[in-house]
């Protein structure tokens, strides 16, 4: 199974994956053959690639951290709580909310399972799913950063909630401005950046939910360097969920498709997070974060400086950009692979980018 951008993808191509739109629906089906017809579907939704199965990537998977079974069903729930808390702003009971609970566990239990997995396969969405593929993303991210932090268990628990309702207070924002396809004019961005506080005061209603977690979607856009808001609070002073969920949040929505503009390749936004060390991020969770999102995920097909191309095969935790890779020749798979961490040949050979084989 291989990844290929929706640009070089060719008629007769079968799908290595099951093809989900919106609401869950199975749009195009594992194992079909490609037309043209699909692949201008594809294009026009928006999908930034799809998987697809042939000769070259036969023997190439890449393990996913929680099942497609719980991130369906995780979407489904995200969905509802969304709908339920828009409906009816004014509940205090937030038994929508406290619902979650036996689904964060669910997640926790997935993410620690696959403690020793990386972020590994490229996410396929539209942005029709937006709200709540980020969601369910933002928090299976959260999750493996806090793992990489240390957190309990507990910890883990009150960082995911957080996570996964970080962006409720969106449905406190007009729907023409959140789904606006071009750039925002400052007051409409000022109306936007209201959405922490506003998810913060609806869910402090309720003293069943964690503080942390309330606090966590309070800070979650506060910045390392005190630029961030609502508080434009600085370092230490930002609670760490708050600080975990900053870093997952702006590598999701960095990989998304949005209205405004297409996805970025997971190796961009891979760079983006790594170039606010100390900056706009904690260092700390920086450091997590490379140590578990693959710049170039399984399945990737890469071009090298040495003129070799080849599909990625295996990440490495302690090295997140040299990783193993399948050599391809003309199009055909060889039985040759080259170890970019471990092979003293490779040490000077580096990525140059994403190969169209
Ligand atoms: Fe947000």
């Amino acid at each position: 199974m291989r990844f290929v951008p929706s640009n070089c993808l060719k008629p007769g191509q079968k799908l290595g994956r099951d093809l989900v739109f919106d609401r869950n629906r199975i749009l195009l089906r594992y194992g079909v053959s490609l037309t043209e017809g699909h692949i201008g579907k594809i294009q026009a939704l928006g999908f930034q690639g799809v998987y697809i199965d042939d000769d070259i990537s036969k023997d190439v998977y890449a393990e996913s951290i929680i099942s497609d079974e719980l991130r369906h069903r995780a979407q489904k729930d995200v969905r509802s709580l969304f709908v339920k808390a828009e409906a009816d702003p004014s509940n205090r009971s937030l038994s929508h909310v406290l619902s979650l609970t036996p689904l964060i566990n669910n997640i926790v239990d997935e993410v620690l399972h696959n403690r020793n997995l990386m972020m590994n396969v490229i996410d396929i969405r539209a942005y029709d799913d937006y709200t709540y593929s980020h969601s369910i993303n933002v928090t299976v991210l959260s999750t493996m950063l806090g793992l990489v932090l240390g957190l309990n268990r507990t910890a883990l628990n009150e960082l995911a909630m957080g996570a996964v309702v970080h962006d409720l207070g969106k449905i406190f924002v007009d729907k023409r401005i959140i789904n606006k396809a071009s750039k925002l004019t400052l007051d409409e961005f000022e109306e936007v950046k209201r959405h922490s506080l506003a998810g913060f005061n609806y869910l402090n209603i309720s003293s069943a939910l964690p503080g942390s977690a309330k606090v966590a979607v309070l800070s979650h856009h506060e910045q390392y360097n005190g630029n961030g808001y609502p508080g434009g609070h600085a370092g230490d002073d930002i609670h760490l969920y708050g600080r975990v969920i900053a870093v997952a949040d702006v590598y999701d929505a960095l990989v998304s498709d949005r209205p405004y503009r297409h996805a970025m390749l997971p190796s961009d936004a891979v760079e983006y997070v790594m170039s606010g060390y100390n900056t706009m991020f904690d260092p700390l969770v920086v450091d997590a974060f490379v140590r578990k999102v693959a710049p170039y995920p399984v399945g990737t097909c890469v071009r090298l400086s040495n003129n070799v191309t080849g599909i990625v095969v295996e990440n490495f935790e302690s090295a997140c950009l040299r990783p193993k890779i399948k050599v391809v020749k003309n199009g055909e798979a060889t039985d040759e692979y080259l170890d970019l961490a471990h092979d003293h040949g490779a040490l000077s050979v580096t990525i140059l980018g994403m190969a169209d084989i």
